[in-house]
């Protein structure tokens, strides 16, 4: 049976009014608050794009400056936190670690407060969680692989924190510059699963905490955010395989065999470049030397692209060159998607704020292929 009204993963079904992004297809555009995302990452920073989502401008230097020192003050988090990472089981993964964290920070809130859905009141907790969201993911990965805690520095920039708690020494320049850009990279992409997940428990007027503790959730799939550290498991594997040698033959075979190539395609823009990857993927072959194996890798990306785009039409979305780059820039793989769902912070409570502030319940209907009258 074919449903003329059922879209199946409600493709092109729009969701929301929204005037905090929009994926311009056509003009290869990706819209943040009406600058061009490109433009952004490279003209300004993280912390500049996350102070436009939040409050809607553009802030200053000096602006900047003083939203950054304010999240580097609420970084730290309760010891009660440490406690709870160490007693996880071992076979936690770092993303659910992640979510359990968060959905912990909820209960550090005022029960009124926790719940008022001003606008107010949400960007305040926004703020908190956008500021001890590395401390979280960093530290419960450091709990599960039985390594010492690093606290956050406030003397440090974010994304310099963020490296320095990764390490547990100070980052070089182009190690933070490199994470900067991703971060913004990732800040915020209109309606993808893990927002749609915000929005949806933004609308029956819970928190924010649990909003983004489901988002979490929904980031962690392979078919979503997890694809950066599945990228990066595949690139390794090439590598061990024979490395450029067997690169085309390898995707050739798991084509044959109908397997998903990670970090390539994407439902909104499936045949076209997504423009982050184009403007990442030059960013490879300058960080290539940060690592022995760099260069190869380098090429393995290259011919694993051509032949993506040359048996299937299809192009790499950002989780491909990100992989990549976190690697280059010696990021544990299991941190990838983690970081990935911290930058984004920003814009999935931008998304939250803004379904509170024209909020109406959502409640979609089925299609019922079930049996009828039956009796016990
Ligand atoms: N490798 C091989 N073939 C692919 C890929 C891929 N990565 N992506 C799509 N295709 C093919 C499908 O096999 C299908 O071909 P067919 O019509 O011949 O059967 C066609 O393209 C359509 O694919 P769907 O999976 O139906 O497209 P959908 O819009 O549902 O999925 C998705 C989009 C999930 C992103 C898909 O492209 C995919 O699985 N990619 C790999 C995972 C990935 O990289 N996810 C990250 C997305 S971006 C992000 O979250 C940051």
């Amino acid at each position: 049976m074919s449903y003329p009204n059922y879209k199946p993963g409600l493709e092109g079904v729009i969701a929301a009014i929204t005037k905090i992004s929009y994926l311009d297809t056509e003009k290869e555009q990706i819209i943040v608050r009406g600058y061009d995302l490109i433009e952004l990452i490279e003209k300004t920073s993280y912390i500049k794009v996350a102070y436009l989502l939040l409050y809607n401008r553009l802030p200053s230097d000096e602006q900047a400056k003083e939203f950054e020192k304010s999240l580097m003050a609420e970084a730290e988090i309760p010891d009660s936190m440490y406690q709870l990472f160490s007693l996880m089981p071992k076979t936690t993964q770092a993303m659910d670690a992640l979510r359990t964290g968060i959905s912990f920070l909820a209960g550090y809130e005022d029960p009124d407060f926790l719940m008022d859905t001003s606008t107010k009141a949400n960007e305040a907790k926004a703020l908190k969680i956008l500021a001890k969201a590395p401390t979280i993911a960093v530290n419960s990965y450091r709990a599960l692989k039985g390594m010492p805690f690093v606290r956050p520095n406030r003397e440090l920039g974010y994304a310099e924190n963020f490296i320095y708690m990764i390490k547990g020494e100070k980052p070089t320049a182009t190690e933070v510059d490199t994470l900067d850009k991703i971060l913004t990279a990732y800040i915020e992409h209109e309606m993808p699963n893990s927002t749609f997940a915000v929005r949806v428990v933004a609308s029956t007027l819970s928190d924010i905490y649990g909003a983004i503790t489901s988002a979490v959730a929904s980031l962690k799939g392979p078919l979503h955010g997890g694809a950066n550290e599945a990228a990066m498991k595949m690139f390794l594997e090439v590598l061990s395989l024979g490395g450029v040698k067997i690169a085309e033959k390898y995707i050739l075979e798991k084509l044959a065999r109908k397997d998903k190539i990670m970090g390539f395609g994407h439902r909104v823009y499936m045949k076209k470049y997504d423009p982050r990857a184009y403007l990442l993927k030059d960013y490879i072959p300058k960080l290539a030397h940060l690592r022995p194996e760099g260069a190869e890798l380098a090429q393995i990306y290259e011919i694993i692209a051509k032949v993506m785009e040359r048996e299937k039409g299809i192009f790499p979305n950002a989780d491909y060159p990100i992989a990549l780059l976190y690697y280059l820039i010696h990021i544990p793989i299991d941190l990838y998607t983690p970081i990935f769902l911290c930058s984004r912070i920003a814009g999935l409570a931008a998304h939250h704020i803004e379904q509170h502030e024209n909020n109406r319940l959502f409640r979609p209907r089925v299609i019922y292929e079930g049996e009828r009258d039956l009796h016990p």
